[in-house]
């Protein structure tokens, strides 16, 4: 009863890490490359199946090097790949990341990941179907991550939305979906004229808001309940918006709490961003339930 189907992006970042960024028209000399499996949809597999959860990604990636690295990446992670598409006339996804001041500033370059349609999704519905829970995320087309929720409202499958980039998506369908799960910025792209804070609490747990070293925000009772982050030293904050929902994922469809699966995605997150990458720092279930005794 741990099935997630994760429908989205897979990219290779490509990270220099820099004293500083650049200014228009500077040239600087960086400190080092890496480069490191990444995308929102891979990154949320991933994330899930360290835990323990039984994970199908559903995807596009080129044929090239970087396609068959992302496969056997996540082949590696114990995840099913029957429903990864390799396209033969487009690149696979990058991101361009710069690591510099304590912070990244991240360029995309979906490739095949802006390929992942309709069809992908109809092909891949045996999966689906029998998923406890689907993951998707803003780095696909709009009109496919609309399909997919209204797809899964109507045939009853929970669906976890992670709005992230920020998009300005459509209310009318953008709420079906089970849990929507954006940063502060991504909430203000979402409802544009309307003060953040009122919006998390009248959604009563369907937004969760993701707050940085703060933790994580949602609605109960007329009020906005915090679940308070985890004090760590941050290496690299790439994918802690993954990690904190690929386990809150996991932690969902194991049976925990709303409460509990927030700690518990909180924790992995603050585990996540103590290594250089975005899956380099990704734990287990043994390092987040270590990790939640010693802070308790
Ligand atoms: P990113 O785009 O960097 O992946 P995000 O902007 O989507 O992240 P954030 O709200 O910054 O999302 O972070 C997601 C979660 O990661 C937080 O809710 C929190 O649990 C954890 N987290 C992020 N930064 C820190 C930090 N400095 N210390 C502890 N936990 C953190
Ligand atoms: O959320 C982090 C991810 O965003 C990176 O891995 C990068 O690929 C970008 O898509």
């Amino acid at each position: 009863m741990n099935r997630i189907v994760v429908i989205g992006s897979c990219n290779m970042d490509i990270t220099v890490l820099a004293d500083k960024r650049p200014t228009a028209g500077e040239t600087i000399l960086g400190n080092e490359l890496h480069i490191a499996h990444g995308g929102k949809g891979a990154n949320q597999a991933v994330a899930a199946a360290r835990l323990g959860a039984e994970v199908t990604m559903v995807g596009c990636v080129g044929n090239d090097v970087y396609g068959e690295m992302i496969r056997t990446n996540l082949i590696n992670n114990h995840i099913n790949v029957d429903y990864l598409v390799t396209l033969h006339d487009v690149t696979t996804g990058t991101a361009h990341i710069t690591l510099a001041e304590g912070d990244n500033s991240i360029i995309v370059i979906p490739g095949a990941n802006a390929r992942v349609d309709e069809n992908i999704v109809d092909n891949a519905w045996p999966a689906i179907e029998s998923a406890d829970l689907v993951m998707v995320q803003n780095e696909i087309p709009v009109p496919t991550i609309e399909y997919i929720v209204k797809r899964c409202h109507a045939a009853r499958i929970k669906v976890l939305l992670n709005p992230a980039p920020a998009a300005d998506l459509n209310p009318d369908w953008l709420e079906l979906a089970t849990y929507i799960t954006p940063n502060e910025h991504e909430l203000s792209a979402l409802y544009p004229s309307q003060d953040t804070t009122e919006t998390v609490i009248a959604h009563n747990g369907q937004i969760i808001v993701t707050l940085g070293s703060k933790g994580v925000g949602y609605g109960a009772d007329g009020e906005l309940r915090i679940i308070p982050g985890f004090s760590v030293k941050p290496v690299d904050t790439t994918g802690a918006g993954d990690t904190f929902n690929g386990a809150f994922a996991t932690a969902i469809v194991n049976g925990e709490s709303l409460d509990s699966a927030l700690r518990y995605g909180n924790a992995a997150a603050a585990l996540s961003i103590q290594a250089l990458g975005a899956q380099e720092g990704m734990p287990t279930a043994e390092q987040v339930s270590a990790f939640l005794a010693d802070a308790t």
